[in-house]
Parts: C-alpha cells; structure tokens; sequence
C-alpha cells in the first residue's frame, strides 16, 4: 500500500525540517497518524511540492488538519501557502495551522514581511486556522553567533533574543493541531530573554572557547526594531527548554562546533 491511500488524520508539510520533524514526532507520540509531506522520496513520506503544485492535491486528500511547517526563504512563502490553500478549499479541509513568527509586523526584513502576507492570506482564505507565532529558534540564535565565536574577539549586535526550542514550540502545535481552529494564538516564546552578549558568552562557556565579546550598534531600520524588541513577546515564556541547556545537549552528544544549529 502507498502512503498516498493509507487514511491519515494530519498532514504536516515541511515534516522534513528542523521544526517539522519534531511536531510529527510529537503528533505520532500522541497516538495520531500523520503524512508528512517533501519534496523528495523517504519513508512514511508524500512527495510533493508546494511551489509547483505538484502532488498537493493528494496529499492533503482527506485530512482532517494540515500543519503547514514548510518554508520558503527565497520570497516564496506566500507562493507556497497560496498552493496549499487552493488544495485545502478544494479538498474542505476542516483546520489548517501556520507557524509564524513574532513581530512579523514590527521588523522589516524580507523574510518577516513575506510571513506576515502569508498570515494575511491564511486569514481571509475562508478555511478554518490558527496560527502561531513563536520567537527564534535556540539553533537559529546558535547559528547566529556561531561564525563569530571562532574569532579572538566576538562582535555581537546590540539587541536581546527569546531564544526557544523546536521541542517546545512542537509541542504547543500539536495540541494546537488537535484541538479547534483559533484563529491567532496567543504568541509562544522561550523562557529567558537573553543579551546577544549573554547567549555569545553561554556558547563559549558550553564550547570551552571563551572570548572577549564586543557589543555593538548596527545601524538601520531592521536592527532598531530588534533593539526595540520587536520580535520579543515577554508576557509569553512558555518553551521550558533554556539555550544553555539545549547547548549542553549538543556538547553531550559530542557534536563537533562547527556543525551544530
Ligand atoms: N528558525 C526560527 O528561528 C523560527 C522561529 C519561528 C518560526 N519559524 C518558522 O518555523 C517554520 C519551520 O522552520 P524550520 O527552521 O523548521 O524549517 P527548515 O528546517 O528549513 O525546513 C523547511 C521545510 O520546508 C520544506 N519545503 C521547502 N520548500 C518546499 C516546497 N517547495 N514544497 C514542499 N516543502 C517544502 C522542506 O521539505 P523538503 O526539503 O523535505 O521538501 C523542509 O521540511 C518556518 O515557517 C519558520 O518561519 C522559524
């Protein structure tokens, strides 16, 4: 049997990705079966692809919700959740979730601009959704200082993050997955809101390669929204994972500097 005939209750699109993965893993813990949707051939996987269209129609055939984690950061988002859309209307699908990001409305990067048009559609598409906002990600914030840490001197920018884990924003789609559209959820973030300074100095405590750091004013318009915090939501720390602990867990599993994320 194909999984394309196999009856499954969710579709997780982009279940292939950092966040993705972690929300099926949450989905099939709990019992649930779910698709996971990519664009190239894997086990329990549907091919698909969301920028041409092909196979979408199947595979969000019969699905009572799609959680759409799959991304495009090349100024394709919209045109991957327009495609999605199209197929979740023609196939009724009763409950679509989106993750986003907080403060796509108040930073103007590129990226954060084409989120937000993405809520935009998803919220006047007429289908039934939620979406959830969340702040960075701990491997993103990792990945962010991580070229900075192998010089004698670290340049960090001015500015704070709310660094989360996958694990724990996982967990909050899946309970969002199974249970009624929302509509906008309240924002969802990490537990500590954390200088750039401070998360530079935990990576070279974790890596046991401590540096001078440097803190410095980035100009633009970009930067002073993230100095405003605009990409904070401090009234929301529910991820219980702190960055060093997720550090530690890759210092534990022995994975070299370089390559973690
Ligand atoms: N990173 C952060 O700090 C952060 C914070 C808040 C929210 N988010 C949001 O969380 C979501 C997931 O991010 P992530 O870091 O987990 O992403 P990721 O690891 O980069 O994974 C991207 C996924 O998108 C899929 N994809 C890309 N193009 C596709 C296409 N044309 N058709 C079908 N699938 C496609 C990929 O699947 P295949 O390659 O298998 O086809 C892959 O599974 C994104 O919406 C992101 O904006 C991220």
């Amino acid at each position: 049997m194909t999984p394309e005939v196999v009856d499954v209750r969710i579709l997780v699109t982009g279940g292939t990705g950092q966040l993705g993965s972690a929300v099926v893993a949450r989905l099939r813990a709990a019992g649930e079966e779910v698709r996971v949707l990519s664009r190239r051939a894997g086990p329990e996987v549907v091919r698909g692809d969301l920028r041409t269209g092909r196979g979408i129609d199947s595979a969000v055939a019969g699905v009572d919700v799609v959680v759409h984690c799959a991304t495009d950061y090349f100024g394709r988002e919209a045109t991957l959740a327009r495609t999605l859309v199209e197929a979740a209307r023609w196939a009724a699908v009763p409950h679509l979730v989106y993750v986003s990001i907080v403060g796509v409305d108040r930073v103007p990067l590129g990226y954060y601009r084409a989120k937000h048009e993405t809520e935009e559609l998803i919220a006047s598409s007429g289908l039934p959704y939620t979406i959830q906002r969340a702040t960075q990600f701990h491997g993103l914030v990792r990945t962010l200082l991580a070229g900075a840490s192998r010089l004698p001197v670290v340049p960090v920018p001015r500015i704070s993050f709310q660094p989360v884990d996958v694990r724990d924003v996982a967990r909050r789609l899946a309970a969002l997955a199974q249970d009624d559209p929302a509509g906008r959820a309240p924002d969802f973030g990490g537990p500590e809101i954390l200088t750039a300074t401070e998360l530079a100095q935990a990576v070279g405590e974790a890596t046991g390669r401590v540096r001078r750091i440097v803190p410095l004013k980035v100009p633009g318009e970009t930067f002073r929204a993230y100095a405003d915090g605009g990409h904070l939501t401090p009234g929301h720390r529910e991820g219980e994972i702190t960055f060093r602990e997720y550090l530690k867990e890759r210092v534990d599993a022995g994975e070299p500097h370089d390559r973690r994320r």
